[in-house]
């Protein structure tokens, strides 16, 4: 009984630090890790609507909602994230849902992503990266695809939809 109660003792610990350090990475990254919740990210998921082989991409993934939904409407997905700890989870998690082939991981900054080939560009920041991200986004993204925002509108661009807090532009 004393072995088992020890073993939960550390255990917690280790989650807790765990928990922690994921915080300290995710402040010192600049945005923190908050899920986008159920409801929006299935709606970002329709209004971008994605049909099966297009290829999305999540700047910040974060634990890999988005991506998860997005490959389940039959994408091929991205997600960059700088967070190490939400990395490997994303890709634990893609890995044991068997959906490694649909879910890509890259541990790199969003700023640095190849954004030429995706048919849809997922975000849910905050207002600095949204303006930084404007302009790399129109120029390197292929005509006609899209930028799907949950909470942060990209300055001085109109959304061709405003929804539930959620902002989509068109590349033209
Ligand atoms: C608000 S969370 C959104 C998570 C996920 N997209 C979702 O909707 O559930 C933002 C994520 O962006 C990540 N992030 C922030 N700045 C980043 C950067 N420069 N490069 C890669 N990831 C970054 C953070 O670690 C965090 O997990």
């Amino acid at each position: 009984m004393n072995l088992l109660l020890a073993v939960f003792v550390v255990l917690l610990v280790l989650l807790l630090g765990i928990a922690a350090l994921a915080l300290f990475i995710s402040v010192f990254v600049g945005v923190p890790f908050v899920p986008t919740h159920q409801k929006q990210a299935r709606h970002m998921v329709e209004l971008a609507g994605i049909t099966p082989g297009m290829n999305v991409i999540d700047l910040g993934s974060g634990a890999g909602r988005l991506l998860f939904l997005a490959a389940r409407a039959g994408a091929r997905t991205t997600g960059y994230e700088l967070n190490p700890f939400l990395y490997w989870w994303t890709k634990i998690e893609a890995r044991l849902k068997g959906m490694s082939n649909v879910v890509d991981m890259k541990c790199q900054s969003l700023y640095d992503a190849d954004v030429s080939k995706a048919d849809v560009v997922l975000a849910f920041l905050f207002p600095e990266p949204m303006k930084r991200l404007g302009p790399k986004l129109f120029s390197e993204m292929k005509p006609g695809s899209k930028i799907v925002s949950y909470a942060f509108a990209i300055p001085n661009r109109e959304p061709r939809i405003k929804e539930d807090g959620i902002y989509v532009y068109e590349v033209a």
